[in-house]
């Protein structure tokens, strides 16, 4: 094959899985491999995997830590537009693997690659989104996808092959791994094998980051979030980078059992699976951002953000986080939160976060028009014309239903 790829960037995690598929490239292939390892705050040590790819005879290892990158370039302009899929996912798997394919693309261009490639299989919804991202930050990169590729056909196949290799599988790994899972600063998500059958409640091991609710302490904790331009930025008035706040209400709403969902959702690809989901500082974030937005946004201008958001969502679901038309929306949404200022008190309770408080020096709340007390700002006998005007065409429709004997 005259196009055969001859360096290919790996995007490994240092697991089993990655490091099958390190050996495959090399061997089935006869590629050079060059590896990518980021730290997008999945929790585990990624020396041991610069070790294993050294032992694999590969050169060029980058890894990187891109937390920082993360949180404020990917998952903060995400927050700001409230961004749920399907009513509740938090999206924490679909934010990271822009970020990763851009990167791949970066090092394939620094290391003179021509290929990349990565470990998602070809039923779930991450190898479009890594290969969309591919290809819109480079039309020419060729993609390895051996999930689609090889031809082993089952487990025993790649622990074979592995032991072949000399790669080390761990003595839980022999048997099925009890489900899958994918980890980052912003949440753990679960699915697969325990988690199959959906009528049944997911064990309490799958859950790896928060408490249960019913252990969480007795006792409500109270926060304040402080916000600029949409953006958190600092805990109980603490400024925080924003891989250092995220962390810390990771660490809040872990010990208070906030964040976990149990989700049947469409994959872009057309089945609907099962995932156990944990994202506890991302949960407290969207009630905080929403509280702020109450003060601070105009009415119009925050229900068109949540006309816009389910697409918005959508969009990064399916893998579309480079493309013209999330840029556009995130162009509307970014615009809308020039004065999302302020701080927001939030009560932290046995799995749930509530708003209790929001402050703003932006604020549109104006007392002097609201209150139930005596006014001199708002003549309420203006309320007249308004609801005359608006109710015309009801009371006309009902005129005409009644003299046609309807609606009696
Ligand atoms: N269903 C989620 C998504 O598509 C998570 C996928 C990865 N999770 C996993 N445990 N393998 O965003």
């Amino acid at each position: 094959m005259s196009d055969a790829p001859k360096k290919i960037v790996l995007a490994y995690s240092g697991g089993l899985d990655t490091s099958i598929i390190l050996k495959w490239l090399q061997t089935e292939l006869g590629a050079e491999v060059v590896v990518f390892t980021a730290d997008l705050g999945q929790g585990e040590e990624l020396e041991p995997a610069r070790k294993k790819a050294e032992q694999m005879g590969v050169k060029e290892i980058f890894v990187e830590d891109l937390r920082e990158e993360f949180v404020r370039d990917y998952v903060f302009p995400m927050f700001r537009a409230n961004t749920v899929y399907e009513g509740c996912y938090l999206l924490g798997t679909a934010i990271a693997r822009p970020l990763i394919a851009k990167r791949q693309i970066e090092i394939a261009r620094l290391t003179g690659a021509d290929a990349v490639c990565h470990g998602a299989t070809g039923k779930g919804n991450d190898q479009v989104r890594f290969e969309l991202a591919y290809l819109a930050r480079d039309p020419d990169i060729k993609i390895i996808s051996p999930w689609r590729q090889w031809e082993f056909g089952s487990r025993t196949d790649l622990i074979n092959f592995a032991e072949k290799h000399g790669i080390p599988v761990a003595a839980d790994k022999r048997g099925e791994a009890p489900f899958s899972v994918d980890a980052n600063l912003l949440h753990t998500s679960s699915e697969g094998k325990a988690l199959e059958d959906p009528a049944l409640e997911a064990p309490e091991f799958v859950y790896q980051r928060t408490a249960r609710p019913e252990d969480a302490p007795d006792k409500p904790q109270k926060i304040r979030i402080g916000f600029e331009q949409g953006d958190p930025v600092s805990v109980d008035g603490e400024i925080l980078s924003p891989a250092n706040l995220l962390t810390r209400l990771n660490e809040l709403g872990g010990i208070h059992g906030i964040g976990r969902l149990d989700l049947l959702e469409n994959r872009f690809i057309g089945m609907k699976s099962r995932g156990i989901y944990e994202t506890p500082g991302g949960t407290i974030l969207l009630a905080a951002h929403r509280g702020i937005e109450e003060i601070t946004l105009d009415g119009g201008a925050a229900h068109l953000k949540d006309e816009l958001m389910p697409r918005y969502a959508e969009l990064i679901y399916n893998g579309f986080w480079f493309s013209p038309e999330r840029e556009m929306l995130q162009a509307a949404i970014d615009r809308s939160q020039q004065m999302v200022n302020g701080e927001v008190t939030l009560k932290l309770y046995k799995g749930s976060v509530s708003v209790i408080g929001r402050t703003s020096p932006n604020s549109l709340y104006s007392l002097e028009h609201v209150t139930f007390e005596d006014d001199v700002v708002f003549d309420q006998s203006a309320a007249d014309g308004f609801i005359e005007l608006t109710a015309l065409r009801l009371r006309l429709l009902a005129a005409r239903d009644r003299s046609a004997g309807k609606n009696q």
